[in-house]
C-alpha cells in the first residue's frame, strides 16, 4: 500500500508492534504519547529511525492521515477530549478495549461524537500483540476481522493489514463492530479461561 503517515496513540504492546511493521513497510509513524520525551517512545523511535518520530497526542493525531488508537479503552474518553476537531475526516482505526466493562468493548461513540466526519474502524483487538508481531501460524497467514464503513477507508485499513502481515477480511460496516468485538470476546475465553497459549488466532475457510 502507498506510504502514509500514521499516527499511532499509544506506545505500548499494540501501538510499539504495529509501529515496527508500518515503519519496515515503508510508512512514517508519529507516536502520539503523554511524554514523547520518555523512555518507551525514546526507545522506539531510535529503534526505527527517521520514519518514526513521537508527539504529543493532539499533534500526532493532526498530523496522521490514519490516526490508530492504542491506549486502554478506560482512558480513550480522556484522550478524545483534546481532539476535539482534530480528526476530520480522518481513517481512524479503534484497537482499544474496554475490559470488564458491561457496555461495549470498543470506543465508537466517544471518537464518533467527538468527531463526526471521521471514518472509524475496529480493528487489531482481537488477538494478542504476539500475534501481530509474527502473524503466521502453523505455517497459516492468520486472518484479521475489521469493521467500519466501506470505500476508500476501508480499502486503506486493509492495506495497512496487509502491511503488517495478516490478511484483511471485512466483516461489514460499523454496525459490525460488536461482531469483531465477538472474537476478541472469544480469543479471551480460549487464552485465558481456557489457559491456550498466545499465539492463538482465527482462519476463515472456504472463501
Ligand atoms: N496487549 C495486547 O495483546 C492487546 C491485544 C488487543 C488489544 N489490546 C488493547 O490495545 C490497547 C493497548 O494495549 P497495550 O497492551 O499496548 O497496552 P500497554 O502496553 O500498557 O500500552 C498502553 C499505551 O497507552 C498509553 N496510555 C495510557 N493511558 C493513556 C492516556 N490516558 N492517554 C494517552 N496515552 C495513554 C501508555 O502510555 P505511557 O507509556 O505514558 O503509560 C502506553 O503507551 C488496550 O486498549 C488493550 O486492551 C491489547
Amino acid at each position: 500500500m502507498p506510504s502514509s503517515t500514521i499516527a499511532v496513540i499509544g506506545a505500548g504492546n499494540i501501538g510499539g508492534t504495529l509501529a515496527r511493521k508500518w515503519v519496515a513497510a515503508g510508512h512514517r509513524v508519529i507516536l502520539g504519547v503523554r511524554d514523547p520525551a520518555g523512555p518507551r517512545a525514546s526507545a522506539l523511535v531510535s529503534e526505527l529511525g527517521r520514519r518514526c518520530t513521537a508527539a504529543p497526542v493532539r499533534e500526532a493525531a493532526s498530523a496522521g492521515e490514519v490516526v490508530v488508537f492504542a491506549i486502554p479503552g478506560s482512558a480513550m474518553p480522556s484522550a478524545m477530549a483534546g481532539l476535539q476537531g482534530h480528526l476530520r475526516g480522518r481513517i481512524v482505526i479503534d484497537a482499544t478495549n474496554q475490559l470488564g466493562d458491561a457496555g461495549p468493548a470498543h470506543s465508537f461513540d466517544v471518537i464518533t461524537r467527538t468527531c463526526p466526519t471521521a471514518f472509524v474502524y475496529r480493528a487489531f483487538n482481537a488477538f494478542g500483540w504476539e500475534i501481530l508481531a509474527d502473524p503466521i501460524v502453523e505455517d497459516t497467514v492468520v486472518d484479521l476481522f475489521f469493521a467500519g464503513p466501506d470505500g476508500a477507508g476501508r480499502a486503506t485499513v486493509a492495506g495497512l493489514i496487509e502491511d503488517v502481515g495478516l490478511r484483511p477480511v471485512w466483516v461489514g460496516g460499523p454496525e459490525r463492530a460488536d461482531l469483531v468485538d465477538a472474537l476478541a470476546a472469544l480469543w479471551f475465553a480460549l487464552v485465558l479461561d481456557k489457559s491456550r497459549g498466545h499465539r492463538l488466532a482465527f482462519k476463515l475457510l472456504g472463501a
